[in-house]
């Protein structure tokens, strides 16, 4: 009886253990994904300010889309239009300040990255009238941009399919 007793301490206690790690993991794994999906960023920039407050387009400032491979990073020369006049007592626009004094180039963080061995390009979806939303989710409701969807090749071949898009392998890997 006594054993037995001891015997349902010992469980609880191995259950709680595990319980709470488990918890522990899954909280870490939660974190991990969700900054991986969203890294911090060198400047605090909005999409949202300057898609729906200031009005800009999405390729003002990623000018590659319709014309290359890449989408293109904007460089810091297109802000400075507007910052080297705009909110220049901000603390976030002294840093677009200090980087345009020392002619460096904003090290922005990559969210969206497939591996060399896919081929992609942005001027072959963008011109066949692919939303840039379709892939990239509501970036004008967003601050710096938070990564939606897997970029897995099953994902990109679902919508080929669904599209009437080339699916054979040569499509994607040269
Ligand atoms: C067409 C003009 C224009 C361009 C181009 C532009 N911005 Fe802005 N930006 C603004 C305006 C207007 C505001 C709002 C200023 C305010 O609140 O006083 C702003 C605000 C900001 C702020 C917030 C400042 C704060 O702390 O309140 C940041 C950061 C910023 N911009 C970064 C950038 C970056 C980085 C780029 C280039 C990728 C850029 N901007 C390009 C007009 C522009
Ligand atoms: C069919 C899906 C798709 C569409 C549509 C699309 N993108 Fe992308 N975008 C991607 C993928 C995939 C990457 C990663 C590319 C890589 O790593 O080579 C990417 C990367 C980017 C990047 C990072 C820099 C670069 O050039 O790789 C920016 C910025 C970007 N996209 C902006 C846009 C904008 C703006 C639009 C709309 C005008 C758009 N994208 C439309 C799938 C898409
Ligand atoms: C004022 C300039 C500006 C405008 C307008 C703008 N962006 Fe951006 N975009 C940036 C900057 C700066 C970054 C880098 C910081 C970040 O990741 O948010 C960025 C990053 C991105 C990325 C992630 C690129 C990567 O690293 O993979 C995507 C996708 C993107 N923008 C899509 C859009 C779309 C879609 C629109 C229109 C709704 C848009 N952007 C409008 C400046 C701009
Ligand atoms: C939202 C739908 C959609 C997604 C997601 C998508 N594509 Fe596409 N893709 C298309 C469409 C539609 C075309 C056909 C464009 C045309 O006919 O010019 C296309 C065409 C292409 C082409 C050119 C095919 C050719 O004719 O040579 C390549 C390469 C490509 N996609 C790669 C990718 C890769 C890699 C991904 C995933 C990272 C991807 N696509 C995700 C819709 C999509
Ligand atoms: C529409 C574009 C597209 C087509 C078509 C496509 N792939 Fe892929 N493939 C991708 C992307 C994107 C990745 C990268 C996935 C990732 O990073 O998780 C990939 C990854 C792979 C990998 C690496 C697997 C891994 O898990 O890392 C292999 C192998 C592969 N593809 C083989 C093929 C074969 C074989 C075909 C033809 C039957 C094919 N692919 C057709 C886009 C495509």
């Amino acid at each position: 009886m006594k054993m037995a007793y001891k015997k349902v301490i010992f469980f609880a206690v191995i259950v709680c253990y595990f319980g709470i790690s488990g918890l522990v993991l899954a909280g870490l794994a939660v974190h991990w994904k969700t900054s991986k999906a969203s890294p911090e960023q060198p400047v605090k920039y909005s999409h949202n300010l300057h898609v729906n407050t200031v009005g800009l387009g999405c390729t003002d400032c990623h000018i590659y889309t319709d014309k290359s491979v890449h989408a293109g990073l904007p460089a810091l020369e297109i802000c400075m239009d507007c910052h080297s006049s705009v909110a220049i007592e901000k603390p976030e626009i002294r840093k677009l300040l200090k980087y345009s004094e020392l002619k460096e180039q904003v090290p922005w963080r990559r969210v969206y990255q497939l591996p060399d061995f896919v081929y992609f390009s942005h001027k072959r979806h963008v011109k066949k009238g692919v939303d840039c939303s379709e892939c990239h989710g509501e970036i004008k409701a967003m601050d710096t941009a938070r990564k939606i969807g897997s970029l897995e090749m099953g994902w990109c071949v679902n919508c080929h399919r669904k599209m009437g898009a080339p699916t054979d392998c040569v499509t994607c890997h040269k």
